[in-house]
């Protein structure tokens, strides 16, 4: 009868068509689980910001992970909340800090496990930066040697995979050479190498006790407003020698993570941060959305947009609903 439009709807007729034509998936092997580790016994602090979420002490970490494993879950990256801050966040790189800790008991109870380690120290310093501060000033190069001894730590506490976020010029290749050094050439780098200024962290901040104590962090994490700055970032990490590149945050930086994935042939993995977990919570406890299925969408949209892996705080959820199907 008509020549004169498409019928796009043939293939959305049913529930099997639609799956026969559909793009995207997700999997239980995308999800990389964050877990907040805090000193002490019996802990299991819930992060009133962040339903669902707790800081957790070593003794209740096993049945987390137990949790973890048995959902199928091959990942968690690792946060420290130490009860101890200073000047230089000297926790960070102590051998027997949280997170050095943790790891090993991890590894120990599943050597599986790829166990990821967040290298910062801005939950380790008293005022709150990710580096070491000089009459008010981040600097960039003392901070380089603190993080690459952080990451060494990591690496001899048994961590599979290095993640530094602190946004210093030049941490990637300091860890790098800081790891071949120390005999950990073996260890990858994934690096969080497009780090936005996002209010989306807010939730965190209240997770990891690690809000800036005086300005904000706009000298070292980029501008919202900057595209071809991240793809500058991108490239200086791929030289300077990350394995992965991190995207940060995700949802609003869509566009952002697909010419990440055009330019670079590694995987790219969005973290998909705390403001846009808190967010759907809130929503759907008031009834006003479907957490599933906006969870869902969420992260089907991320690696619509080219990732590969997704560090998610609904990663348990998802782990259950795959499960489910
Ligand atoms: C530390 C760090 C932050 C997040 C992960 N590592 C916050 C920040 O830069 O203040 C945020 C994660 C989230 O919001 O879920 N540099």
């Amino acid at each position: 009868m008509n020549t004169l439009f498409n019928r796009h709807r043939r293939l959305r007729h049913s529930a099997n068509m639609r799956a026969m034509v559909r793009e995207t998936f997700l999997h239980t092997e995308d999800l990389i689980y964050p877990i907040f580790v805090v000193e002490g016994e019996n802990q299991k602090n819930p992060v009133q910001s962040m339903p669902g979420v707790y800081q957790l002490s070593l003794d209740l970490l096993q049945e987390e992970m137990k949790e973890v494993v048995d959902l199928g879950i091959k990942s968690v990256i690792v946060f420290g909340v130490p009860a101890h801050k200073d000047e230089v966040g000297s926790q960070a790189y102590h051998e027997c800090g949280i997170v050095q800790q943790a790891i090993k008991q991890i590894k120990r109870e599943y050597p599986e496990m790829v166990v990821i380690a967040d290298t910062c120290l801005c939950q380790y310093t008293d005022h709150g930066h990710c580096g070491i501060v000089e009459n008010g000033v981040v600097l960039n190069d003392p901070s380089l040697e603190l993080l690459a001894k952080t990451a060494v730590s990591q690496a001899k506490a048994g961590a599979d995979i290095i993640a530094p976020s602190n946004m210093m010029d030049g941490f990637v290749v300091s860890i790098r050479q800081a790891l071949d050094e120390a005999g950990f050439e073996h260890i990858p780098i994934m690096s969080y190498a497009v780090k936005y200024a996002s209010a989306f962290y807010g939730p965190f901040r209240d997770a990891a006790h690690s809000s800036p104590q005086f300005g904000d962090r706009k000298t070292y994490q980029m501008d919202p407003a900057n595209r071809l700055e991240a793809l500058r970032e991108a490239q200086s990490d791929i030289e300077e020698g990350a394995d992965f590149l991190i995207v940060k945050p995700a949802l609003s930086y869509l566009d952002i993570i697909r010419e990440v994935k055009d330019h670079f042939p590694v995987p790219v993995v969005a973290y998909n941060v705390s403001g846009e977990y808190s967010m759907i919570k809130a929503a759907s406890q008031n009834g006003w959305i479907n957490e599933k299925d906006t969870v869902l969408e969420m992260l089907t949209s991320m690696k619509r947009a080219g990732v590969d892996l997704m560090i998610t705080y609904f990663a348990k959820d998802v782990a259950k609903w795959l499960s489910e199907k």
